[in-house]
């Protein structure tokens, strides 16, 4: 047994202003999560660490759009997330949240230690500020272009669309976020990390020591930065919601949002090592640990560049072995977006999916956005679930343990001698686990994936090859050894799948009667001759995957529908006002209420309603172009607007002495204008 080495996996801390969706997923928590299981499989020291991201601009604007306090937004959101990453097996160490008293104290002290060793430079200079919001705007607060790609909606801190960093000042044309003013200047004072002092070491420390061993979209990214030539960056705010800056000067002042956050992976590794009894220093300052951050494309500069820096600057800690950040991942065709509900939330899926978690892990795994941007269709997730897990590894676990209870009860076989096909069979499963384990050691997962399914197929091929039902009656010999090599298979896919399909392995162990056989773990398979010993009884199959029907699929696509139709709506522009009118000419509109007293469809006509309406001093007939939105008995009774003094037309045979006032809403349906209480008929509107 090799020694156990120190694994520290942090998974980027998901801002608590909304649920977790698939692409937080696909590009983050499922990755991490395989890595971390198969580490501890391996016998290795793990601390997989996350937590809420809880400060910053993007909590502050959900406050305020929801009128409730920031603390609220995230109180909401951290149980939602925590409780949704518990249900969906994301294997975390310690999930923590940056509102916890232990991140304060560990990041309030870590900005200090920069202050006093002098690694800050204080700067006081005119910045962006919203006079009418009485706010400096800096990071989402203002959206400008961006001056690396022309991108017009780029944030103060960070542009999404190519992922540069910068200052809020550097952005071309920028607009308050909260008023949509354009900014006037005013002068704060802040501290400033100067990143151009760590240049040659990240030079040093990337660009020659990671050029081989990085995803190339990380290397290129960050080469790219690093060549633009790197400029101080303010790690302070003007902002109330934070944590406040620790040094004179910095009263009403908290650390900007990116400072703070990934110093919340140190402050859950406290955490969580205090609750353990251990010591945390080693997983963060012990060179042999091996410190790893997975994250989505957007955040490699703060993993890459900013976070290294500080901690290079503070000068105690370890710095990342690998940063395996992935693309992104859409949905349908379009990009996932929080605020337009284009996404598939996790916990909405666990409720529509209820034990279903490794389907959803299965599917982005094999569909991770691990090199380009990857799509997600309900029609592949089915496919997947269906001709995939149903029909390979189901199928396979299936046959295996329902035959071994027809033809044994449920106990191993006694194996007779193996022919070549059954060596070369078990020296293939013997391999697995190496080739496995490396394309995970080389976070390419969606490979690891597909190598763990061989061996599934496999394990078909060799049943469906072998054919023991049909050589039960004549040769029960063979058919032991026959199960017995299926049964060394289905034993080595529970250890194999654990990472990718962790319910699912438990439930398989639990078939194979195997639950506490720690012996087997990943390493021990590359070499145990038998895995599943003869004589071992075995439980009673249960069904891991089941077929997902179309209609089930439907209600997806529905839902998405919904919400494309929702954003649809909400993006119909308001008709422009029209052109300017004289106070007399608006007076010259005798607008009263009156109440419908008769309504009848006019024959031959889709949209036409005759109706008879009270206006008071006498009952006038209307035609009025609203039978699609209302069917005559319903109108019947009703107060509406009327503008009586228009001149009567003759429409369809009947005179029309005036006009009903119709709202024309966005669904295409009409709804009155109607007054707030029941009032005289005839009364004015003016
Ligand atoms: O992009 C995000 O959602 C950030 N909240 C990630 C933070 S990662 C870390 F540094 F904390
Ligand atoms: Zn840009």
């Amino acid at each position: 047994m090799n020694t156990p080495k120190r694994y520290t996996i942090t998974a980027a801390l998901p801002y608590t202003n909304g649920p977790i969706h698939i692409g937080h997923l696909a590009g983050v928590y499922v990755p991490a999560d395989i890595f971390a299981r198969y580490q501890r499989l391996q016998g290795n020291d793990v601390a997989y660490i996350s937590g809420s991201d809880e400060h910053g601009v993007p909590i502050t604007i959900k406050a305020k759009k929801e009128g409730i306090t920031p603390q609220q937004v995230v109180d909401k959101y951290h149980q939602i997330i925590k409780q949704s990453f518990i249900d969906f097996g994301i294997s975390f160490d310690n999930y923590s949240r940056t509102s916890a008293p232990i991140h304060h104290e560990t990041a309030s002290a870590f900005f200090k230690k920069l202050y006093e060793n002098g690694k800050f430079v204080e700067e006081t200079n005119q910045q962006l500020y919203d006079a009418e919001a009485n706010q400096f705007l800096a990071d989402r607060f203002v959206i400008g272009t961006c001056p690396k790609c022309g991108f017009e909606e780029s944030y103060g801190d960070q542009c999404e669309n190519c992922g540069t960093s910068h200052n809020a000042t550097d952005l071309i044309n920028p607009k308050s976020a909260i008023t949509g003013n354009t900014p006037t200047m005013k002068e704060t004072t802040h501290w400033f990390l100067p990143l151009n002092d760590y240049e040659a070491f990240l030079k040093e420390w990337i660009l020659v020591g990671h050029k081989n061993d990085w995803k190339p979209n990380v290397y290129g990214q960050v080469k790219s930065w690093i060549d633009d030539g790197l400029r101080p960056r303010a790690v302070t705010r003007d902002l109330d919601w934070g944590i406040p800056v620790p040094v004179k000067g910095g009263e009403g002042k908290v650390l900007y949002v990116w400072f703070d956050a990934p110093i919340g992976y140190i402050s859950a590794t406290k955490e969580w090592a205090k609750a353990q009894g251990k010591d945390w220093e080693p997983y963060w300052k012990d060179e042999s640990t091996e410190l790893l951050h997975f994250i989505g494309k957007d955040n490699i500069v703060f993993h890459c560049i900013i976070f290294p820096s500080m901690l290079k600057a503070e000068g105690s800690y370890i710095l990342p072995q690998n940063v395996p950040a992935n693309e992104f991942l859409n949905l349908e065709g379009n990009k996932i977006s929080t605020s337009k509900n284009w996404a598939v939330w996790l916990h909405e899926y666990l409720e529509d999916f209820p034990g279903k978690q490794d389907v959803l892990r299965y599917a982005l795994t094999a569909n991770a956005p691990e090199t380009k941007d990857n799509d997600f269709t309900w029609k592949d997730f089915q496919a997947r679930n269906n001709n995939e897990l149903v029909a390979i590894f189901g199928n396979f676990i299936n046959r295996v343990v329902v035959l071994t209870h027809k033809y044994y009860d449920g106990i191993v076989p006694e194996p007779g001698t193996f022919n070549e096909v059954d060596e070369d069979t078990l020296i293939l499963l013997k391999r697995y686990p190496k080739i496995i384990g490396k394309s995970i050691e080389r976070f390419r997962f969606r490979e690891a994936l597909t190598e763990m399914m061989n061996l599934a197929r496999l394990g078909n091929k060799y049943l469906a090859d072998e054919e023991p039902w049909k050589k039960i009656k004549e040769d029960p010999d063979r058919v032991r050894t026959i199960m017995f090599v299926a049964l060394q298979i289905a034993t080595g896919l529970s250890v194999l799948s654990e990472p990718f399909l962790p319910f699912s392995a438990s439930k398989l162990k639990g078939m194979l009667n195997l639950n506490g056989h720690d012996e087997l773990n990943w390493n021990a398979l590359k070499t145990a001759e038998t895995l599943i010993a003869p004589n071992h009884r075995i439980n009673e199959a249960c069904l891991l995957f089941a077929k997902i029907e179309d209609s089930e699929i439907q209600i997806q696509l529905d839902k998405l529908q919904a919400s494309k139709k929702a954003n649809e709506l909400a993006n119909q522009k308001i008709a422009p006002q029209k052109e300017i009118i004289a106070f007399d000419d608006f007076s010259k509109l005798d607008i009263r209420i009156g109440t419908i007293l008769e309504a009848s469809k006019i024959a031959k006509t889709k949209k036409l309603l005759k109706l008879r309406v009270d206006i008071g001093e006498e009952v006038r007939t209307i035609v009025s172009g609203i039978a699609e939105s209302f069917s005559p008995p319903e109108i019947i009774g009703k107060q509406v607007t009327v503008l009586i003094n228009l001149a009567p037309r003759t429409i369809k045979g009947v005179e029309s002495q005036g006009m009903i006032l119709m709202v024309d809403t966005p669904e295409g349906k009409l709804t009155f204008v109607e007054p707030e209480r029941p009032v005289d008929n005839g009364q004015k509107i003016s």
